[in-house]
């Protein structure tokens, strides 16, 4: 199992790096071989797809989450490395949880709707004190090794789904239906629609 941290910070040694080393040495005591990464806007992240596991993870400076992280996101070619990938997320900042959950988290996670997040977390600067970083790499953890749901519980098809579905040719249904069913899994999808099914189709196509 392999993880890489990306984060950004504009402080050395500052919180964000303290946390980012707690994460990494309490996922290597779990068996993943870590590495870690300070983002740049415009650094190449292909060798992202190595890894099992993404960790972001950036402080809030002036009510924006820290600029090279977003700006690998929006101007990079981080969110498409990060296809299918399984990501969690973490900000450091001085607000309180819940401003944070509602004011910066989203701005990370806007770039994020395709990936499934095992775990996200707001930190408070004094977060390794508090335990609260113990308890968002236990969360993490736990999500990334709960086994896959049984097939009688996986995700519904809508009739529209079926429908399209039926359209095809019927030598590429099976082949189809189990990729379509193994993605909504992935990402957590409890109702397998036609926009999941497009969004398979482009995924998995361009894999
Ligand atoms: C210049 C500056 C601006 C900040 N702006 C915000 C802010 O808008 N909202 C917030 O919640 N915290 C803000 N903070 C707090 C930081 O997000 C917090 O201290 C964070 O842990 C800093 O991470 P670092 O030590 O890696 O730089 C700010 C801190 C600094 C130094």
């Amino acid at each position: 199992m392999k993880a890489v941290i990306l984060y950004d910070s504009r402080t050395s040694n500052g919180s964000t790096e303290a946390i980012i080393d707690s994460i990494g040495l309490s996922l290597a005591e779990s068996g993943f071989y870590v590495e870690k990464a300070k983002c740049k806007a415009t650094a190449d992240y292909s060798f992202v797809r190595d890894f099992d596991l993404v960790v972001l993870g950036a402080p809030v400076y002036y009510f924006i989450v820290a600029s090279q992280l977003l700006g690998a996101l929006i101007q990079g070619n981080l969110k498409k490395c990060l296809n299918r990938k399984k990501i969690a997320l973490f900000l450091t900042c001085g607000s309180s949880e819940s401003m944070g959950a509602l004011l910066y988290m989203p701005q990370l996670k806007v770039h994020l709707m395709r990936n499934k997040i095992l775990a996200e977390k707001i930190l408070a600067v004094d977060a390794l004190a508090d335990g609260s970083v113990d308890s968002f790499v236990e969360e993490l953890l736990l999500q990334y090794n709960k086994p896959p749901k049984s097939r009688e519980l996986s995700a519904k098809w809508t009739v529209e789904a079926q429908e399209w579905f039926h359209s095809m040719p019927s030598f590429m249904q099976g082949k189809f239906r189990a990729m379509a069913e193994e993605y909504a899994e992935e990402m957590g999808y409890k109702e397998i629609t036609l926009e999941v099914l497009m969004e398979a189709r482009d995924n998995l196509g361009g894999t």
